[in-house]
């Protein structure tokens, strides 16, 4: 198989977090409070700070950015919740939409099942002076009747089996305020078939090059051997592959009592895209409200 070099290093997202502290502070926090998601949690921050994956709010930023716009739009207060956060990363992108958008009032709460990510999200918080609240707790469980007036979903739609998506949708609609918005995303259709296992291949080499050229260049603090890391990539989950059309993912949210706004598409515009194919992987999110 060709060998794709290793793109440059590239700290210059958008986001304020101080991504390679981040990492660091997500290593220690996931080998304490992960079980089953240690390889995800631990990885991602890693991930996002070397800038690979197509994960994170990096990804599409500027589009992400624009769909929440105009989910809020008008709004001079936004009590928002995020349902699900891998890392620090959603309270960053929200940093951008304050940014994009000054006058705009943001509180955030986040809920996770896990520690660590929360854990980066009160840190990131502390270093931009702000305040955040954490929930530990199970998204299916967690009760606000009506407190929120933005309920953002990362993808956390991954984690959930088809036959329990439209109940948890429901579910998610009673957080939100009258006149609240959900924006979920999901993992959109491609335009074909999957790509073919050449491509796959050759993303997971390409990422493994970058890791191991960023980390042997000294500049992240990755406190085990590389092919210890490189295997949590490999085994990171969820494995969840189903891809959603825009006709999916609004029948799905219409069966859950929401109305559909808005579906936009997020390209998977990176390096990464151009090692999948023309075809490449992308994102959607769909804005809704209650029926
Ligand atoms: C997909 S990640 C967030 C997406 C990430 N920002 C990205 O860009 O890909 C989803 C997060 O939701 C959490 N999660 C998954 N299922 C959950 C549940 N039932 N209750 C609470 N948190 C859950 C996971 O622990 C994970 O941190």
């Amino acid at each position: 198989m060709d060998t794709v070099p290793p793109s440059p290093f590239r700290f210059a997202k958008p986001t304020t977090e101080d991504l390679p502290r981040l990492a660091r502070l997500g290593y220690d926090a996931a080998m304490v409070h992960c079980g089953a998601c240690r390889n995800y949690h631990l990885t991602t921050p890693y991930f996002r700070a070397i800038g690979i994956g197509g994960i994170g709010p990096e990804f599409a930023w500027e589009s992400q950015l624009d769909t929440l716009l105009r989910a809020t739009a008008g709004r001079e207060t936004v009590r928002w919740l995020l349902a699900g956060s891998a890392d620090a990363g959603l309270p960053g992108l929200l940093g951008g939409l304050a940014a994009a958008r000054p006058g705009t009032e943001h509180t955030i709460t986040v809920v996770d099942r896990c520690q660590t990510p929360l854990i980066l999200c009160r840190a990131h918080a502390a270093a931009e002076g702000a305040a955040i609240e954490t929930v530990l707790g199970d998204l299916r469980d967690f009760r606000s009747d009506g407190a929120f007036d933005a309920v953002l979903m990362h993808f956390t739609t991954i984690f959930f089996a088809d036959d329990e998506l439209v109940d948890f949708l429901r579910h998610t609609g009673s957080w939100l305020a009258p006149g609240g918005v959900l924006v979920a995303g999901f993992l959109h259709d491609r335009p074909s078939a999957d790509p073919p296992h050449g491509n796959n291949a050759r993303v997971t080499s390409w990422r493994e090059a970058v890791i191991r050229a960023e980390i042997e260049a000294g500049r992240l603090d990755l406190p085990e051997d590389i092919d210890t890391f490189i295997g949590r990539m490999e085994q990171r989950g969820p494995r969840r592959t189903r891809r959603f059309t825009a006709s999916d993912v609004t029948d799905v949210v219409r069966a859950a009592q929401l109305r559909p706004r808005e579906v936009a598409l997020l390209p998977f515009a990176d390096e990464e895209a151009e090692l999948w194919g023309h075809d490449c992987r992308q994102r959607c999110f769909i804005v809704a409200d209650r029926a």
